[in-house]
């Protein structure tokens, strides 16, 4: 049996969940679902990247002390990604010290113990809305573009990682594919970031400028900064450095760590030069996505732009916001989402696509046929533990490779291969001057319908079932899977 781990990046808890959260965690569902549905053993991990100065400030403003804060909002997003239909396997929280610390803690041993790293006086220009410093070349009149927050000068000691030192390793692994960085143009990028040259980063801060977070061990004067922190938490969860070990041996390296543009460069340089330094294995993938822009700027709570995903959700249902942004948004470039392009999506390939071809079919079944059609399907496929032998291989080929997009292209496909079948062979016609032929035709059509069904799963979950349940039941739809708007 083989494995599948998949992680989103763990959110900063002090925004509210909106647009570009449910994006990431949607797609790690999406696969999630469909390597369950394979068989493989599958584990997802989201989380929250609790000790960022921001988090701390927003405690405090609601007179909260950061841990029951970040607690409190650690339960909000779990509950908010079960509202998104999203199935974690676990969720992390870096404030953790029983269950992130201890990975964390034997990390920078590692690295230091490697001689990477060294304590330096640092000046320099600080995003609190990145949360790193910056480069002036970065800032335009002295903001952060991302942010729109003037990045404040700040002066002080703080250990610094040898991240120079690995800027070969890193691009041959990179290069070669052993950290395969998709999409290609991403790949360019960052190695072309590479021969730039690397430059050393700072891996710890005094006390006194970080609120909270985990000691630098055998240095009680500095905290961990938050990249060295947050990024082991795709190891710590899995119970590396405790005395429970066996879901890091069993699930380490990840098969793909899904992640927002803006922090490819901490992915793709950062982690992988802690990982070779402290002698552990790197990564298989990192999948990188676009930003969901609103009136063509990124949607960040700093900018104020914001489409609650849950409101979409009420409107519309769950399954039709998964749809939208598997199927409607680039997963490579920034895409733009307005309830205006949603709602024609919906009506044109929701509304009268999908939902219309299934009730049609369904409506023909259960006044034709007297018994439901018997299928074939794969034993234990909903359970998971199915050989995934009924895909075709045009879909699972895509599924593997991450092409999402291109995978809900390809069961549209066939939805409207079905609609012109059902147009040219008429088969409410058949039924009545050759009534063998007709229930065959019927028949065929159900079939089909259900391994539509099947490959909707990992996307559109509740539509899913009800499909199948409907083709099981020999049963019309009473009311339309997606009602036009
Ligand atoms: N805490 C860091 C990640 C540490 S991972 C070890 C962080 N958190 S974040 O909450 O700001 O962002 C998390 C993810 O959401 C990132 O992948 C980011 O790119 C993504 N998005 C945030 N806004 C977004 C959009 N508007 N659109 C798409 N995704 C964007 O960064």
């Amino acid at each position: 049996m083989s494995k599948f781990y998949i992680t989103t990046p763990i959110y900063y808890p002090n925004a509210d969940l909106h647009m570009g959260h449910a994006y990431t965690t949607t797609l790690c569902d999406i696969l999630a679902r469909y390597h369950r549905i394979m068989g493989d053993e599958t584990r997802f991990l989201s989380g929250t990247d609790d000790h960022a100065f921001k988090v701390a400030q927003v405690a405090k403003k609601q007179g909260l002390d950061a841990k029951d804060y970040v607690k409190q909002q650690g339960e909000r997003f779990k509950s908010l990604f079960s509202k998104l239909g999203v199935e974690l396997d676990d969720f992390i929280q870096t404030s953790d010290e029983i269950r992130h610390w201890p990975g964390a803690i034997e990390i920078w041993k590692r690295i230091a113990k490697n001689g990477d790293l060294e304590k330096r006086s640092y000046k320099g220009l600080y995003c609190t809305g990145c949360e790193s410093f910056k480069k002036t070349e970065d800032l335009v009149s002295g903001k952060c573009p991302d942010h729109d927050l003037v990045a404040q000068e700040i002066e002080e000691e703080n250990y610094f990682f040898k991240l120079s030192k690995y800027g070969d390793k890193i691009k041959k692994a990179i290069e070669s594919d052993e950290l395969k960085i998709i999409p290609e143009t991403r790949k360019n990028e960052i190695l072309a970031l590479i021969d730039r040259g690397l430059e050393d980063v700072s891996f710890s801060r005094p006390n006194k400028s970080m609120p909270w977070g985990i000691p630098v061990p055998s240095d009680d004067s500095q905290t961990m900064y938050v990249w060295c922190d947050a990024l082991t938490n795709y190891i710590s969860s899995l119970g590396f450095a405790t005395n429970d070990e066996s879901n890091y041996k069993k699930f380490w390296p990840a098969d793909v760590h899904m992640m927002g543009k803006d922090i490819l460069r901490f992915h793709a340089a950062i982690w992988p030069a802690m990982l070779l330094s402290a002698n552990l294995p790197l990564p298989k993938s990192l999948f990188v996505h676009g930003f969901i822009t609103s009136g063509g700027r990124k949607m960040s709570k700093t900018i104020g732009n914001v489409i609650d995903p849950l409101i979409v959700i009420e409107e519309y249902g769950v399954d039709a916001l998964r749809y939208f942004l598997a199927r409607e948004i680039s997963p490579f470039e920034d895409g733009d989402f307005t309830i205006e392009r949603f709602k024609e999506a919906y009506n044109a390939n929701l509304a009268n696509g999908l939902g219309n071809l299934a009730s049609r079919i369904m409506k023909m079944a259960e006044v034709n046929l007297d018994r439901p059609v018997s299928i074939f399907e794969p034993q234990g496929e909903a359970s998971g533990k199915s050989g995934g032998l009924a895909f075709k291989s045009e879909f699972t080929e895509l599924m593997n490779n991450y092409e999402l997009q291109k995978a809900c292209d390809y069961i549209w496909q066939e939805i409207g291969r079905l609609d012109s079948l059902i147009q040219s062979s008429q088969p409410f016609k058949l039924i009545k001057s050759e009534p063998g032929k007709g229930r065959e035709l019927i028949q065929e059509l159900v079939i089909s319908l259900y391994t539509i069904a099947r490959m909707l799963n990992p996307f559109l979950p509740a539509t899913s079932r009800a499909i199948k349940e409907a083709v099981r039941e020999n049963k019309a739809f009473i009311e339309p899977l997606f009602p036009r708007k």
